[in-house]
């Protein structure tokens, strides 16, 4: 999907959840004004995970980044509108936090690259692999935001 209907699959990772950081971490998709088109909070399984990581199944972070992630339930989240993939990616900040500006999430919440606290797709093309490990499509909720008007010309 392109253009105001581009979608993203967003995670809050066990950090960012047992830190209390989920209202703010929300908060920023929110306030920006993308759509949240679906969410679940969840305890994934380490198959769902291997699948999500399996591109950096030969990197020798992934038994512990498998490990990391299935530590704790997890908010997954899909979310929409105009170049949303890499304007999320824009939001969450570099991969390592120490190489994150402030104002990013990563920048203003964490510190090392292995408790980075949120996930958000890399491409279009994987936002749509991943929003299909993560949901069902009836899971997918179609409404129309109220602001739509006040985001869009
Ligand atoms: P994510 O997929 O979680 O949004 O992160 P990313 O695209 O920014 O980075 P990626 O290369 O996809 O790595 C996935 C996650 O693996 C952990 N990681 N650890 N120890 C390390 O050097 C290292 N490198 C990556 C991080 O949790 C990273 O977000
Ligand atoms: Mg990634």
């Amino acid at each position: 999907m392109a253009g105001i209907q581009e979608r993203t699959f967003i995670a809050i990772k066990p950090d960012g959840v047992q830190r209390g950081l989920i209202g703010d971490i929300i908060k920023r998709f929110e306030q920006k004004g993308f759509r949240l088109v679906a969410m679940k909070f969840v305890h994934a399984s380490e198959d769902l995970l291997k699948q999500h990581y399996y591109e950096l199944k030969d990197r020798p972070f992934y038994p512990d980044l498998v490990k990391y992630m299935n530590s704790g339930p997890v908010v997954a989240m899909v979310w929409e509108g105009l170049n949303i993939v890499k304007t999320g990616r824009v939001m969450l900040g570099e991969t390592n936090p120490a190489d994150s500006k402030p104002g990013s999430i990563r920048g203003d919440f964490c510190i090392q690259v292995g408790r980075n606290i949120i996930h958000g797709s890399d491409s279009v093309e994987s936002a749509n692999k991943e929003i299909n490990l993560w949901f069902k499509p009836e899971e997918l909720v179609t409404y129309k935001s109220c602001a739509h008007d006040w985001l869009y010309e």
